[in-house]
């Protein structure tokens, strides 16, 4: 039986939520009050058989590339696949990074793909060693695969390290996919994406993470012009027509990023600052710091064992609160906090994880 299923997905669905829920990783929903839009401007259906053409310029000028390379998808989460699945055969062998989001795994097991790994180092910050890369590239690679910023962890991914990885690739004709769902989340600065380093490099993201409006699902894939197509042609596969109303107001929020992004930014800054304190407090837990991201992966100390899993449950039993099992990116002994939604939410989230802790200790 083939794989077809993400059992991160379904949780996330339908176990993760309490009253204190730090099991997020996008912001805070951005209400459509506060988008400056007339409703006179919305319009059931329109001309974008194989995208809209303002929304794909939108995002064109947002990643200063070409219109022509961009492909619009249902969020990060159909354009991961519709980049795998334009590119991968069955067999066909897939580097991807440990720890990874679940659902990436999934679209290349789904695809039957030969699956390996390459590892980021807790002790090196997380950060891609591309010697590893090179280490497990073969020339069956069709395709290696990143999150920058990664999921779970935050880690960025430095222009000189993504290039050695397009080097990497060319060298036994493979593609780099970078999903940079969260780049955007380096609210001060945020670098370039990886799309300008070479035509091996395809990128995935979408407005849902960084800046709350989850529900246009406004996302989309940087290709070259004729990969893009075979991405545009699989996708009549799965839906005829983009979801017009949605084209039109993610327009419109491109058109108030600036407002989206400040919204986001102060939220999550003053969620991170908590973290800061929280972390600097605690024994019994620890985390790689990043200045950066929605997302911490916080490392029980090993006192504690080895598995997070009854740990989030009385967590959630007794103290209304959750964050996302490290069995969900096959490190158990781990757990994701999300920021950016609520700070009071957040405060309170953190100071009932820290008396589980010490619950648990005592
Ligand atoms: C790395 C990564 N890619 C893609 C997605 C899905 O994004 P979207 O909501 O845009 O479909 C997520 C969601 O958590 C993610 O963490």
């Amino acid at each position: 039986m083939r794989h077809k299923h993400s059992d991160y997905m379904h949780w996330s669905k339908t176990q993760s939520r309490a009253r204190f829920n730090l099991a997020t990783s996008g912001v805070a929903p951005f209400p459509l009050r506060e988008l400056p839009v007339d409703l006179k401007e919305l319009e059931i259906n329109g001309d974008d058989s194989y995208g809209y053409a303002p929304l794909q310029q939108a995002i064109a000028a947002h990643h200063g590339v070409d219109p022509e390379c961009v492909v619009e998808s249902a969020g990060t989460s159909m354009a991961n696949h519709l980049a795998m699945a334009a590119i991968i055969e069955p067999g066909d062998e897939v580097l991807i990074e440990h720890p990874a989001y679940g659902p990436i795994l999934d679209v290349a097991q789904y695809l039957q793909a030969n699956v390996k790994r390459f590892r980021r180092a807790e002790q090196n910050g997380w950060a891609i060693d591309p010697a590893d890369v090179r280490h497990c590239v073969t020339p069956k690679t069709r395709l290696i695969v990143i999150t920058n910023l990664h999921n779970p962890t935050s880690a960025l991914t430095p222009e000189s390290v993504l290039r050695e990885i397009g080097d990497i690739a060319r060298s036994v004709g493979a593609f780099v996919l970078v999903d940079e769902v969260y780049l955007d989340a380096v609210y001060e600065g945020p670098p370039r994406t990886s799309f300008h380093l070479g035509s091996e490099f395809i990128v995935t993201s979408s407005l849902t993470k960084a800046y709350g409006v989850s529900g246009l699902r406004c996302g989309w894939i940087l290709a070259q012009p004729d990969l893009g197509w075979k991405m545009r042609r699989l996708n009549d596969l799965y839906s005829a027509t983009p979801v017009h109303p949605g084209e039109l107001l993610s327009v419109v929020a491109f058109r108030h990023l600036d407002v989206l992004r400040e919204r986001a930014r102060r939220i999550v800054e003053a969620d991170r600052n908590l973290l800061g304190d929280f972390l600097a407090r605690q024994s019994a837990s620890s985390a790689v710091w990043t200045d950066w991201g929605t997302t911490s992966f916080v490392r029980l100390s090993r006192s504690r064992g080895s598995n997070a899993d009854s740990f989030l449950e009385q967590l959630r039993s007794k103290f209304d609160t959750s964050a996302v099992p490290g069995r969900f990116f096959e490190m158990p002994d781990h757990f994701r906090i999300g920021m950016g939604m609520n700070t009071e939410m957040f405060a309170e989230g953190l100071n009932r994880i820290g008396r589980a802790l010490a619950t648990e200790m005592a």
